[in-house]
């Protein structure tokens, strides 16, 4: 289901994100007309997530108890959208929402934790990488012994999940082609049925395993899956160069300033910690933010 969340209730993560002065470009010599950019909505910057994938996008509880949107993706967004000097509207779906968004041109942005994957080519065009990582195969305590190697992996008797459109299917494709590949459309969906035993592996993002291993103690993350794009970049609406070039510009302004740093590090923080929302449905959770 799709969501539309004003940039006014984000979290607390998002707040900081915003103290960046607004029109920082001024200060900082921007190669690119600013004021050139054009997008969907006049004025406004509208991005697409899937708040499936802490520490990237995920639901955290605020301090009056609300699910709110948080991540080193939805900081990030914030500081982009100051940097253009435009208001930040975020649209969570499910990931391959993400890439259909994208593909109909109904959001300027897609920031989900996007492998530059060269197959999204035709539909998206992507920023430089924003953020480094690499792949896992994930399973749960008792079964480790089971997955030795990739090879391993690849056996009829074993239900493995994947994200609905992520890489992760290609993967699966690959390594464990005889295996009942399960596809999900959350990430915290694969978590779930790891957990009740519905299924005996799944290939998941490392830091996002890592991530959820904290708060769930049953996974582990058995083996490196090896994939030629280690990192993440931002989808942006194909043909917009002027965008592209401006999101560029603001990413690299992100690393420079340390701001990419303290969003990682916060949303780390954030995940791990006891307002980390868990596995809950965001059906339920954020009613009360949406409009
Ligand atoms: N990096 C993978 C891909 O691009 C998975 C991204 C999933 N993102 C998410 N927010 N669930 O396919």
């Amino acid at each position: 289901m799709k969501k539309r969340i004003a940039a006014m209730v984000l979290s607390a993560c998002m707040v900081m994100s915003m103290a960046v002065p607004a029109f920082a470009e001024e200060e900082t010599e921007s190669s690119v007309d600013l004021s050139a950019v054009e997008t969907v909505t006049e004025g406004v910057l509208t991005v697409a997530t899937s708040p499936d994938f802490a520490p990237y996008e995920f639901y955290a509880i605020d301090e009056d108890g609300n699910a709110t949107l948080a991540g080193f993706d939805i900081a990030l967004a914030g500081y982009i959208a100051d940097y253009l000097g435009l208001e930040l509207e975020i649209v969570t779906v499910d990931f391959d929402g993400v890439l259909s968004e994208l593909q109909t041109k109904s959001v300027d942005l897609g920031i989900a934790g996007l492998s530059p994957d060269p197959d999204r080519e035709s539909i998206m065009d992507f920023s430089d990488y924003y953020y480094y990582g690499g792949q896992s195969f994930v399973t749960v305590k008792g079964k480790e012994d089971l997955f030795t190697s990739l090879e391993d992996t690849n056996n009829p008797s074993y239900s493995i999940g994947v994200q609905t459109g992520s890489i992760q299917v290609d993967l699966a494709n690959e390594y464990s082609p005889d295996a009942d590949i399960v596809s999900l459309p959350k990430v915290t969906d694969i978590i779930t049925d790891l957990l009740t035993g519905n299924l005996d592996g799944a290939y998941i993002e490392t830091d996002v395993a890592k991530s959820y291993a904290t708060n769930y103690e049953d996974l582990v993350l058995v083996l490196d899956v090896p994939y030629d794009v280690e990192g993440g970049a931002i989808g942006v609406s194909k043909g917009n160069e002027t965008l592209l070039a401006a999101v560029n510009e603001a990413i690299a302004a992100a690393l420079e300033d340390g701001s990419m740093d303290r969003f990682v590090a916060e949303a780390n923080e954030l995940a791990t910690g006891e307002k980390y929302e868990g596995l809950l449905e965001e059906e339920t959770e954020t009613e009360a933010l949406t409009e």
